[in-house]
């Protein structure tokens, strides 16, 4: 097997129906471990890579997340174990800006990473720091006991389940083979009963033909979080809109985009492997699995005004001299409202105890 299209294509073939929910596709697309985009390893990000995130813009937006685990762990009573989890950490540099931005305060940091060759290049670039591995939540299902867990951009990779309204009902998005070389949907009813239930909520009165992508991961993971064992608080950070905005004509495609060398698109069944292939997420969704299973909302804003509001302690902290220009120059673009300001949202939860 040479490349991922010959793959899917094999699959289909075995599939008795010949089609795969899209969900799977995206799975394969991104999470194959020879040719996914991501499965093979961590690409770059930034000017040489296909995206840019906040954590390339430069280590500001480290530096104020330290900042705020910082006043995290003192709100908790500075306890010995508090640790800062991150989940996502790709190859690594968000982890490290952190850590320099702590410098020796010994706070532990926590990644979890279930892909083995993430591991190994973000130990690479970690050696010597308090670093340790997971490779899924469960296994935060004891300990720690205290932490502050963060990610930037990770639920917008998680595998969708794509939905249209046929005007009468919703169907599911499945691809099939086009019987040349490329794929392409074919509406059927729902695969399974979780997107069922997910379905039975949407709205009825969308023109024909508006398409809606269903995280069913991202509640799953926001729920495995809820149960996990720790006392502290949740930063996520990520494109998303309210569920209303997804209802807009305007949107009437889905949000579903592929990425490559900064150009932006929808044919999201071409290039398979070579593409990112994300969506935005659903933040009143989220929020509202995330109440449901015990956790507060405390936060749930622009980015811009977020981050704002956390580099007041930074500011502070330079006692009226200057930031330099680069460091102006990043925090105008993570917080800029026509830079990642606007279209970036923050949602910050409170995270009981695990029951
Ligand atoms: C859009 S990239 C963001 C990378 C980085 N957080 C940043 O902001 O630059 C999404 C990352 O999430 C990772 N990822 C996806 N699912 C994951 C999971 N279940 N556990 C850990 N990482 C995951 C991917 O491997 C990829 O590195």
């Amino acid at each position: 097997m040479s490349s991922l299209p010959q793959i899917l294509r094999a699959k289909l073939a075995a599939t008795p129906s010949g089609r795969l929910p899209f969900a799977q596709v995206m799975e394969l697309a991104l999470y194959h471990p020879e040719h996914g985009y991501y499965g093979a390893g961590p690409r770059k990000i930034g000017r040489q890579g296909d995206f840019f995130t906040s954590v390339s813009v430069g280590p500001l937006f480290g530096k104020l997340l330290a900042m705020r685990a910082l006043q995290e762990w003192r709100d908790l009573g500075e306890p010995a174990d508090f640790t800062i989890i991150e989940q996502g950490a790709h190859d690594g540099q968000l982890a490290e800006d952190v850590m320099d931005a702590l410098g020796g305060t010994g706070i532990r940091y926590l990644i979890v990473e279930p892909n083995a060759r993430y591991r190994e290049a973000q130990a690479r670039r970690l050696e010597g720091r308090p670093v340790h591995w997971v490779e899924s939540l469960a296994d935060l299902k004891t300990s720690p006991a205290h932490a502050f867990f963060l990610c930037n951009e990770l639920p917008d990779a998680f595998p969708v389940h794509l939905v249209r309204w046929n005007g009468e009902r919703w169907e599911e998005l499945f691809v099939e083979s086009d019987g040349a070389e490329a794929f392409r949907f074919i509406p059927g009813d729902c695969s399974c009963g979780n997107l069922e239930a997910e379905v039975k909520h949407l709205p009825h009165d969308l023109a024909t033909g508006h398409v809606l992508e269903i995280n069913l991961a991202m509640l799953a993971w926001i729920r495995d979080l809820a149960h996990s064992a720790f006392r502290g608080a949740i930063f996520i950070a990520d494109y998303g809109l309210d569920a209303e905005e997804f209802h807009a004509d305007a949107r009437a495609e889905g949000t579903i985009r592929r990425y490559h060398q900064h150009q932006m698109d929808g044919q999201v069944l071409a290039g398979l492997g070579e593409c990112d292939l994300t969506t935005h997420i659903n933040f009143t969704r989220l929020i509202e699995e995330a109440l449901r299973h015990g956790l507060a909302q405390r936060e749930y804003d622009l980015q811009g005004r977020v981050l704002g509001r956390m580099a007041t302690s930074w500011i502070q902290s330079l006692e009226g001299s200057q930031p330099d220009a680069a460091t102006m120059r990043q925090f105008q673009s993570l917080t800029h409202p026509a830079l990642m300001g606007r279209s970036f949202r923050c949602v910050i939860l409170e995270k009981p105890p695990g029951r």
